[in-house]
């Protein structure tokens, strides 16, 4: 018995080795972990149960029958926990063919994927891969289907994360590209679905792997990821950090968690926030930071269209969806990538029960010729859509302007807030009273205009004509406002809306 257990821990040994000592000495040069030092970082320690850890690719073309067989395939897959709470995990290991995608690979892959989702638990994804395993061809693309067709029913069922963590290229891209968050590490990963020799190729343009696909232009330019970190450790301790804001899967409800923030904590600072000059910018943010607990707040896609923020945070131990405009960023107007940035949060946080935050001061949506053939009326209507089939439930503050448009856009009560509150401060009309008047008075002379410019803002720059019609449930002091968004929050929590049947809707894409 002893021959077979020595046998068997020497098998482990080997197949925790990888590509070998080499390959990892290569990656840890580069400033990466290799596959199994990441799960350990991700799960809590000694949690991980590895499966497959044995499986090897069965390919015998181009000389891959002669190729040593590394067991593994290129892939760590299995399951622990974070916090306590199970989440499954797979990561690629760059040592072993690149981490590329072979057939059995994809197998392993698609084992926790249908664990994950039959379990009701989330699943990690650790990118770092050349693509799919090229001697093998159609066998890997049959393989990535599978592995994508599983991203897709398991969407809006179980939080899906992706972490690059190295190259991300042809096949790989598309799986992270179907789940819920995308997180890159900067400077050692990019994704992108061709490389720069078929760029330069195709399209004649020289340009480097990471100017093509490189953290940076992600999170900044395609808004394909929703954030990057440092280095590996800083990323793996952020997606830690994030999952424990998020739901197991879609039935649960938010995880709770102790919290030594009381929620009727006021902040008097609060009522100075917004400027006198309505003109003048402040920082949405700090509202934010003032109303979640321990000013605790996990920001996505904080590179991307700035003029809306978007971000979990807690109140009473509890998960919220923060929407915010912000006046510091293009004054906070709603502009086609701030649409489809909140759009898509938005909907994220209605797939998983959890509550919505939105805090309001936008002047209305970018005017513009760029904006309009970039196609402003669709991705507007995106985050209408978004607000407007929400079940969970939706708490709104308006700080200071809710114009046009935007104002019903966003989270208004027409569109089924539950409970809308405004700061005294608050401004909701059609438009800002200067541009009003210019309209309705064209061509009056300057005493008029000033004159009518003052009448206007008299009547409508105030919550009080939108409360007066119930449209602001209450008018309420801003150092209030936590106590306020959480009694609310509480109040909410039984909130029940029922749909007529629908195969599904047709948000506007
Ligand atoms: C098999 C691969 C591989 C692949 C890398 N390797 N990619 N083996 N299939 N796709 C192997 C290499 O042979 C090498 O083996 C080891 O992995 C490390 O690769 P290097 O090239 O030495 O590393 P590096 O210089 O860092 O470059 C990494 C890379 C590059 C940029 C990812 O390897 C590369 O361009 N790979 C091919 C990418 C690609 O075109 N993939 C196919 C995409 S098509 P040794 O033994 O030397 O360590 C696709 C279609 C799916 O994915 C579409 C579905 C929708």
């Amino acid at each position: 018995m002893k021959d077979i257990l020595d046998q068997l821990e020497a098998r482990r040994e080997g197949a925790r080795q990888g590509g070998g000592t080499r390959r990892i000495e290569a990656q840890h040069g580069r400033g990466k972990l290799s596959a199994r030092e990441r799960i350990d970082l991700l799960l809590d320690k000694d949690s991980f149960e590895e499966f497959d850890m044995f499986v090897q690719h069965r390919c015998v073309d181009f000389g891959m029958d002669k190729a040593e067989k590394i067991p593994g395939d290129g892939v760590v897959t299995g399951w622990g926990t974070v916090n306590g709470r199970t989440v499954f995990v797979f990561s690629k290991d760059f040592t072993v063919f690149g981490g590329s995608l072979s057939e059995t690979h994809a197998q392993k892959i698609i084992k926790i994927q249908d664990m994950a989702l039959k379990m009701r638990a989330p699943i990690v994804g650790l990118f770092d891969a050349g693509g799919a395993r090229i001697q093998e061809g159609v066998a890997a693309l049959g393989g990535y289907g599978e592995v994508f067709k599983r991203n897709v029913a398991a969407s809006g069922v179980i939080p899906q994360i992706s972490v690059i963590m190295g190259p991300c290229a042809g096949g790989d891209v598309y799986s992270p590209a179907m789940t819920d968050f995308i997180f890159m590490v900067r400077d050692t990963s990019y994704m992108f679905v061709t490389g720069p020799d078929v760029v330069k190729t195709v399209t004649n343009e020289t340009v480097t792997s990471e100017e093509l696909g490189g953290a940076k232009v992600h999170t900044t330019k395609s808004s394909v990821a929703d954030g990057s970190f440092e280095n590996d450790v800083e990323a793996l301790l952020q997606v830690r950090r994030l999952l424990d804001f998020l739901p197991a899967n879609n039935t649960v409800g938010v995880p709770e968690w102790p919290s030594f923030d009381v929620p009727d904590r006021v902040d008097m600072s609060l009522d100075t926030l917004v400027p006198d000059n309505p003109n003048k910018p402040y920082d949405m943010k700090e509202l934010i930071l003032k109303t979640v607990d321990e000013g605790d707040f996990f920001e996505i896609q904080a590179a991307y269209a700035g003029n809306i923020v978007t971000g979990f945070g807690r109140i009473e131990g509890r998960t919220v969806g923060i929407v915010a405009n912000q006046p510091m960023v293009l004054a906070g107007v709603l502009d086609s990538d701030a649409s489809r940035k909140a759009a898509r949060f938005v909907r994220y946080c209605d797939a998983f029960e959890i509550p919505i935050v939105t805090f309001v001061d936008v002047p209305g949506f970018l005017p513009g010729t760029a904006q309009e053939y970039g196609g402003l009326i669709k991705h507007g209507a995106k985050l209408l859509f978004a607000y407007s089939e929400c079940t969970v439930p939706l708490v709104t503050v308006i700080t200071r302007k809710a114009f046009g448009g935007a104002y019903d856009v966003m989270a208004s009560k027409h569109v089924g807030a539950d409970v809308n509150y405004a700061w005294p401060s608050a401004q909701i009309a059609v438009m800002g009273a200067k541009g009003a008047v210019e309209i309705i008075f064209r061509g009056g002379d300057a005493e008029t205009i000033a004159r009518q410019t003052k009448e206007y803002e008299d009547r409508f720059m105030s919550p009080f004509v939108a409360a007066e019609r119930g449209y602001i449930d209450e008018v309420i002091l801003p150092h209030g406002t936590r106590r306020r968004i959480a009694r609310a929050l509480a109040m909410l929590r039984t909130k029940s809306v029922e749909r007529p049947w629908r195969k599904h809707d047709n948000i506007p894409l």
